[in-house]
C-alpha cells in the first residue's frame, strides 16, 4: 500500500464519523430564526408578554397539549387530544397539524425535515425557569 493510500484511508475513517454526525445534529439557531420568521407573530417564548393569538411556548416539551393556562383559544380538538408534547410528536404535529390532530386551530406546517427537526430542537432548549 503506497503512503497516500495509506493516509487517505486513515483520514477517511477520522473524518466520516464526524461529518456524519454533524449532519444528523439540530441546528438550533436555524431553529430559532425559523421560529420567528414563520411562529413568533402568534407565539410568545418569554416569561411574560409577547404575542398572544397562540399559546406560549416556554416550556412546551413535556407539557400536556392544550393546557396553557393564560391562553384561552385552544380548540375542542386539541384539548381532548391526550398529548402530551414530545420531540417526537411535536415533530408530526408541526409536519402537519390537521393530520395530527383535526380540527386544530393552529394553523402553520414546516414541509421541511431539517428545518422541522431544528425547529423542534429549538422549542426543547425553552424551559420555563
Ligand atoms: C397564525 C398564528 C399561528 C402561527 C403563525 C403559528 N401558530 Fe402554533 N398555534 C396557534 C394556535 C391558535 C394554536 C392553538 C391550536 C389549537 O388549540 O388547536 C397553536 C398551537 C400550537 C402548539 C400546541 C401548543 C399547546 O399548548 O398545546 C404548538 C406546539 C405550536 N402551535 C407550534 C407552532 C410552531 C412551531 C409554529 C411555527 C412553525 C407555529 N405554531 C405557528 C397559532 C399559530
Amino acid at each position: 500500500m503506497s503512503e497516500f493510500r495509506r493516509f487517505f484511508i486513515v483520514a477517511a475513517a477520522v473524518v466520516a464519523p464526524v461529518v456524519c454526525a454533524a449532519a444528523h445534529k439540530p441546528d438550533i439557531e436555524n431553529g430559532k430564526t425559523t421560529f420567528n420568521t414563520m411562529c413568533g407573530v402568534c407565539h410568545s417564548v418569554q416569561k411574560t408578554g409577547g404575542p398572544t393569538l397562540g399559546p406560549n411556548l416556554l416550556g412546551v416539551v413535556g407539557r400536556k397539549a392544550g393546557s396553557e393556562p393564560e391562553f384561552t383559544g385552544y380548540s375542542p380538538a386539541l384539548k381532548a387530544s391526550k398529548i402530551t408534547w414530545s420531540k417526537k410528536i411535536l415533530d408530526k404535529f408541526l409536519l402537519d397539524p390537521n393530520a395530527k390532530v383535526p380540527s386544530t386551530f393552529m394553523p402553520m406546517q414546516i414541509a421541511d425535515n431539517k428545518t422541522r427537526a431544528d425547529v423542534v430542537a429549538y422549542l426543547a432548549t425553552l424551559k420555563k425557569k
